[in-house]
């Protein structure tokens, strides 16, 4: 499936502006111009697919431990707001549906980036994306899915195989063509920040897009377009946006 690729995706929403992964932060990212937003997507001890970057719930809710120790009832009753603003108390987690039909509301697309607790690999793919599926409007472009977890990728191309893959790196491993060949990986994701002229045009020789994180700096952003790369996640698509074009 042919993908739209923009050229600025809301990481995280817009993390500069807006706790990340809330329902706040994707509206603030589309509100700054973003055609898509990038969440990052866990389960919770009783299966429910939510929004959450870390595997513990201290750095961006008032709760403590293991999201995979707690049920969603529970989840839901903290805050996630207010660590980041206090005109954001009261934000609660959202749950992967509910960002679904904000995308909906916003007229954005996702990327839905499966970011599973140690262990939960395969089951945090399995069950959210089953639910994404069910979910999904059958008349908009369909989500990117992709996952540092290629036992996650590995499950969304069974579970959801219609779906585009982004095989996303931190470490590149030596065998990564073959990795992205073997997930059917529509887009390669990497570090914006270990990138030379030639690893991008190594990456773009697979036919490939290249989506690079995390960038907030206009000259870094030329430059990463300037070698070929394809879409950028930033936290800041309004500051970004300013820096290439003016205000
Ligand atoms: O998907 C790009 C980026 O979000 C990956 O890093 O740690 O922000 O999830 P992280
Ligand atoms: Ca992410």
């Amino acid at each position: 499936m042919s993908l739209s690729i923009p050229r600025l995706i809301g990481h995280r929403g817009a993390a500069r502006h807006a706790p990340e992964n809330t329902l706040s932060g994707m509206r603030v990212g589309a509100l700054q111009g973003a055609l898509w937003v990038e969440v990052d997507v866990k389960i919770t001890r009783d299966g429910v697919p939510i929004l959450m970057h870390d595997d513990d719930l201290d750095r961006t809710t008032t709760g403590h431990g293991p999201v995979a120790a707690m049920d969603f009832a529970d989840i839901r009753r903290l805050d996630a707001g207010s660590w980041f603003a206090a005109e954001f108390r009261g934000e609660p987690v959202p749950t992967l549906a509910e960002a679904i039909q904000a995308a909906q509301l916003l007229d954005i697309n996702l990327n839905l980036e499966i970011k599973p607790c140690p262990g939960r690999e395969e089951q945090t793919a399995g069950i959210a994306l089953s639910m994404a599926l069910n979910l999904w409007p059958t008349d908009r472009p369909p989500p990117l899915i992709s996952s540092f977890s290629i036992e996650a990728l590995s499950m969304a191309k069974v579970v959801a195989p219609q779906w585009p893959r982004g095989f996303l790196m931190d470490e590149e491993p030596a065998d990564w063509a073959d990795i992205a060949d073997r997930l059917q990986a529509a887009t390669i994701n990497i570090d914006a920040k270990k990138q030379t002229a030639e690893s991008i045009q190594a990456f773009r020789a697979t036919g490939r897009p290249i989506l690079a994180y995390t960038v907030n700096d206009a000259d870094q952003a030329r430059q990463l377009f300037q070698w070929g790369v394809a879409g950028l996640f930033t936290d800041t698509p309004k500051g970004l946006y300013e820096g290439l074009i003016g205000k």
